[in-house]
């Protein structure tokens, strides 16, 4: 965690032209202890005063641990208060029967189209305790403002929210997918203060490699209008020859727009960080938990539900070099090399 947290700090290289003298940084040292032990101790009120108002608001709202870690030896994430918010919902609709003791805890899952959130979320769901509830602000009327946004969140974590994932009775995690663009930054710091308030565990799932994305999202959006599968349109699939026939298609990337592009969704992914570092997080690339599958576990043990193998029938698409996947790979090749994208077109 502390790791990819660092990672997170500037994943996309925005401030890579930023000049850094060494000399300014010692002497800024002292400076950022003694501001971060005033702001520790700020934060430490801060939280004693919301958490009062958390239990007025939600009755059935426990708050379990509230613990400051010890003063740090720099680290990157351990100076932040740590606040273990637990629940008992009751929903209207049916009795949690003998789960009706057992502690919930809210989650939401914070990313971008085809950053392998689909994948990540039938993972999740392949746990017994686990009900992630799929694109709920997919649909816009659910993100016109704030109270609606409120209300379908209040309705997701009072386990009254019905899809094929929810497992109701027993679910001791329950969340949902979030796409940055689907009103998060656009109402970010009224959903982050409910997040706070509510205690809700935020995952962060970005992809490092975005131009693997950009082509991802061109073949997706190629396969919506053609519909090469029978005639129907399919994001996920489950077997390597649909695999095969959807990554058949190469598109062609126009080399004018693609750096500004990229800038942008860099900074989409930047600013979501940076607004919702209050939150208690949890930051993954999907690469990362691609080659080392026991990143899942990591967030088993974030959200407290009893670790288990997670598995999904799922099968990646684009698998292929990325050369054999575009067009005019020539012109991709020479927009990015030299450029702070270059590592995106040999890495994976
Ligand atoms: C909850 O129950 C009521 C009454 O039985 C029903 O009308 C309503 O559709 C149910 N809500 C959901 C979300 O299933
Ligand atoms: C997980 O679900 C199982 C089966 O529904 C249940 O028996 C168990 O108590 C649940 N565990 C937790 C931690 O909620
Ligand atoms: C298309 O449909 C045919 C006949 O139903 C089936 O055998 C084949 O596997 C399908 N192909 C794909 C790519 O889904
Ligand atoms: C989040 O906060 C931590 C600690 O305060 C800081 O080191 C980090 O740079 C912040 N991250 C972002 C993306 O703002
Ligand atoms: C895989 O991830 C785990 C948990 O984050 C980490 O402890 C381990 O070192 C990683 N293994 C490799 C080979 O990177």
């Amino acid at each position: 965690m502390a790791s990819s947290s660092k990672m997170a700090s500037d994943p996309y290289n925005l401030n890579k032209d930023m000049v850094n003298t060494k000399s300014s940084k010692k002497s800024f040292h002292a400076l950022r202890v003694i501001v971060l032990c005033f702001s520790m101790i700020c934060s430490f009120y801060i939280c004693s005063v919301c958490l009062q108002q958390t239990s007025q608001h939600f009755p059935h709202t426990v708050v379990v641990r509230s613990r400051i870690s010890e003063i740090p030896t720099p680290p990157p994430i351990s100076t932040e208060t740590e606040v273990d918010i637990v629940h008992f919902p009751r929903p209207k609709n049916y009795s949690r029967e003998e789960c009706v003791s057992t502690e919930v805890r809210f989650f939401a899952i914070l990313s971008m189209q085809r950053s392998g959130s689909g994948w990540f979320e039938t993972l999740l769901n392949s746990h017994m305790n686990v009900s992630s509830n799929g694109e709920i602000f997919s649909q816009k009327e659910r993100r016109s403002d704030v109270s609606s946004i409120t209300a379908t969140l209040n309705q997701v974590y009072n386990l009254d929210w019905f899809s094929s994932a929810a497992k109701n009775e027993c679910t001791a995690a329950v969340g949902f997918k979030w796409m940055l663009n689907q009103g998060l930054l656009d109402h970010n710091k009224e959903i982050a203060r409910y997040f706070i308030k509510r205690g809700v565990h935020v995952i962060f799932l970005f992809r490092r490699n975005l131009l693997r994305r950009h082509i991802s999202i061109l073949a997706n959006s190629h396969d919506r209008n053609l519909k090469l599968l029978n005639g129907t349109h399919k994001s996920h699939v489950h077997s390597r020859e649909e695999a095969r026939i959807l990554a058949s298609y190469k598109p062609w990337i126009d080399p004018v727009s693609l750096i500004p592009e990229l800038e942008t969704t860099g900074r989409s992914a930047m600013k979501a960080l940076k607004r919702f570092n209050h939150t208690n997080h949890i930051t993954l690339f999907y690469e990362d938990v691609v080659k080392n599958t026991t990143k899942l576990q990591d967030v088993l043990e974030f959200l407290k539900v009893p670790v288990k193998k997670l598995k999904t029938r799922q099968v990646k698409i684009h698998i292929k070099e990325l050369s054999k996947q575009v067009k005019n790979w020539e012109d991709v090749y020479s927009t990015l090399k030299g450029s702070k994208y270059e590592t995106f077109l040999d890495s994976y």
